[in-house]
């Protein structure tokens, strides 16, 4: 039997990058998902697997939240798992950074994670569940001209370890899976740059990772498998936030970054 196998999921942010590898892998265990993203066309790609159920909305809207559990529960049956994944990017530092971004990536990736929080715990039958939260290496450390993204993730990786501390006793377990450079939409703009590359040099593993690295985390979080394991922010980064930073890696020297 597969990890997930008759599981009930819903994972958020499901029509690019981490959301889509891990509606993929949930689905390719044979459990039972549904699909949130802002359009029906990123969902599209969901059409041909037929255990998933595609819902278009925007995660900081509380309907949407209620309908996907909603559509979870009506289809599938009671809720065992969510994957609170969708996320925003905003670049800028902290003088030029607006407000207006400010509030937007705090409204999709922390207001939106609550919400996805309330809506999943209160469908989740008596015997448990399992959430994870997608956080960031940038929620554990900082990074220059991120700051807003900064804050937001900071706020998911402690949001994830307060829900832990709330819902433990229900057999609802909480975790923040907090990848380091991924290639996916978010980070698409680097690949193939000279920003990129130098990204890639301070990696310990000296390259980005893959979309299905953190799903194979995130299936592992939402099964039984880790059924001990609440309360975790857990890094999936290359090696990034083992280092100090004060010197290049291995990786790095190899390509001339000393
Ligand atoms: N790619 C990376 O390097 C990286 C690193 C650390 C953390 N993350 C986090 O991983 C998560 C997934 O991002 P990704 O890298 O797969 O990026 P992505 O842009 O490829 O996918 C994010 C998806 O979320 C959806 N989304 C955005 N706002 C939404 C909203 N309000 N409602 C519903 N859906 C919404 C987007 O439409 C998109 O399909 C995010 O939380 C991101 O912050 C990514």
């Amino acid at each position: 039997m597969s990890a997930n196998q008759g599981n009930v999921i819903v994972v958020t942010g499901a029509g690019s990058g981490i959301g889509k590898a891990a509606v993929a892998r949930l689905a390719s265990e044979q459990a039972m998902v549904v699909a949130v993203d802002l359009t029906e066309s990123s969902l599209a790609w969901t059409e041909e697997l037929d255990s998933v159920v595609s819902l278009a909305g925007d995660v900081t809207d509380p309907k949407v939240n209620d309908q996907m559990v909603a559509l979870a529960v009506d289809n599938f049956g009671p809720l065992d798992g969510a994957v609170l994944n969708a996320g925003i990017l905003a670049q800028g530092d902290i003088m030029r950074g607006s407000m207006t971004d400010y509030d937007r990536v705090m409204d999709v990736n922390v207001r939106g994670v609550a919400l996805g929080l309330k809506s999943s715990v209160a469908a989740m039958a008596s015997a448990g569940g399992s959430i994870t939260i997608t956080g960031s290496v940038s929620g554990l450390r900082g990074d220059s001209g991120l700051w807003a993204y900064n804050v937001s993730k900071g706020a998911v990786v402690n949001l994830a370890r307060a829900a832990a501390l709330d819902l433990g006793h229900l057999n609802i377990r909480v975790n923040a899976v907090c990848p380091g450079p991924i290639h996916t939409g978010l980070t698409e703009e680097t690949k193939g740059t000279k920003i990129g590359d130098a990204m890639e040099a301070r990696l310990p593993l000296g390259r980005f990772g893959e979309p299905e690295e953190v799903a194979a985390v995130i299936s592992f979080l939402i099964s039984d498998e880790s059924s001990f394991v609440t309360g975790t922010a857990i890094p999936v980064d290359g090696g990034i936030t083992a280092g100090t930073g004060q010197w290049a890696t291995y990786a790095g020297r190899k390509r001339g970054f000393l």
